[in-house]
């Protein structure tokens, strides 16, 4: 069993990584399209050893494609996964533009793999923002044991959060800094070689962003209403890799040697946590990997049953690509998708 596979926004940071995690798991493939906008045509991206010319997204014909990954952005995806879903596609979607859609499944496998049932609705399956997924992945087995009653959450978001821009904006500041150019924000509000921003997305109402703002109701409809959830989002001058300093409150009681031993044993997790220098991870060791990182496992005496940890992942990874291809995987998993009839 094999199935037709797109990747919209092939020629993007997510979309890349998608064309390449597909490959290094071995998801069964008939045929991969990459798609992106017109301005893309005839270029071409990897996937594995072959060389794939990217066709453009609007001039598709996605009747005969199994599944869409979906990484475009979110007004692009607003317009186009409604009208792909109804040509039987189901699109796995990176954006913000479905996850709060009531009929549409948003997912991380280690943590809702159940929730993916109601997909059929509208044909599409949401991805959750990268800073929400990973904290998910580490917490959901705690919660399991002890039932979290609180988060409060500090983020370092890498700049390649925010696109190939964001990459190429701390880039090219990096440089001018010590060529002593001048320095002008772009995609960025403030500069962001060395200096760090307390702002991504838009800003709300009531002064939290829109990023803050994700994290709890993407925790919510993933993990548990009752949870609740504090963020403070901040941008770093990092290229790959989010990291997040998180206090937890419990109901029950949990000790650090508890939880590191749950952590320990969890899908997606990985431990390193050694209280001596170096004895933890940074975002340089996890750029590349699939496993979410923790580390500073401790105590907090300040509260009832409260502990501290350090949470790292590789954004466009676990943050994005590689949720997207485990949730195809999920599908297939559960035969709840077959190969299309194809015309000869
Ligand atoms: N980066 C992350 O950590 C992360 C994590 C979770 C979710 N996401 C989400 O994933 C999506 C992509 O992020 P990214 O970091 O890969 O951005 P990116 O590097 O800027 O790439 C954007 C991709 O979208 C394509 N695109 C833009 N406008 C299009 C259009 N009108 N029609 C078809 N394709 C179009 C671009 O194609 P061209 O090259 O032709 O312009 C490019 O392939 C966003 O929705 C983002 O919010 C990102």
């Amino acid at each position: 069993m094999a199935f037709k596979v797109a990747v919209a926004g092939a020629t993007g940071n997510v979309g890349r990584e998608m064309l390449a995690i597909l490959e290094e798991r071995g998801f069964p493939v008939s045929e991969v399209v990459a798609l992106a906008s017109r301005r893309s045509l005839g270029t071409e991206v990897s996937f594995g050893d072959r060389t794939l010319k990217v066709k453009a997204l609007d001039t598709y014909d996605f009747s005969d494609t199994d599944i869409c990954l979906m990484s475009a952005g979110g007004s692009v995806s607003k317009e186009w996964s409604p009208k792909i879903g109804a040509q039987g596609c189901v699109v796995i979607d990176n954006s913000s533009a479905w996850r709060y859609d009531a009929d549409v499944p948003l997912i991380v496998p280690e943590v809702n793999p159940g929730a993916i049932d109601g997909f059929r609705k509208r044909n599409i399956i949401a991805n959750p923002n990268c800073s929400t997924a990973q904290m998910l992945v580490a917490l959901k087995p705690l919660h399991d044991r002890a039932r979290i009653r609180r988060v409060v959450v500090s983020t370092y978001q890498s700049v390649s959060g925010a696109g190939k821009e964001g990459m190429d904006e701390l880039f090219t500041q990096s440089r001018a800094v010590f060529v002593a150019d001048p320095i002008e924000p772009k995609k960025f509000t403030k500069r962001i070689a060395f200096n760090v921003i307390p702002h991504i997305d838009v800003f709300m109402e009531d002064g939290s962003t829109k990023e803050e703002w994700k994290m709890v109701a993407e925790t919510k409809k993933m993990l548990d209403p009752k949870i609740k959830v504090t963020a403070t989002c901040v941008r770093v001058p990092v290229f790959i890799g989010h990291s997040e300093a998180v206090n937890l409150e419990f109901e029950q009681p949990i000790t650090a040697e508890e939880a590191r031993a749950i952590l320990a044993d969890a899908p997606g997790c990985l431990v390193v946590d050694r209280p001596e220098n170096g004895g933890y991870a940074t975002p340089i060791e996890c750029a590349g990997e699939d496993a979410t990182f923790i580390s500073r496992i401790r105590e907090d005496g300040t509260v009832e049953n409260g502990l501290n940890l350090w949470i790292v992942s590789d954004n466009l990874r676990k943050g994005a690509a590689l949720n997207a291809v485990q949730i195809a995987e999920l599908l297939v998993a559960r035969g709840l998708i077959a190969p299309r009839a194809r015309a000869a």
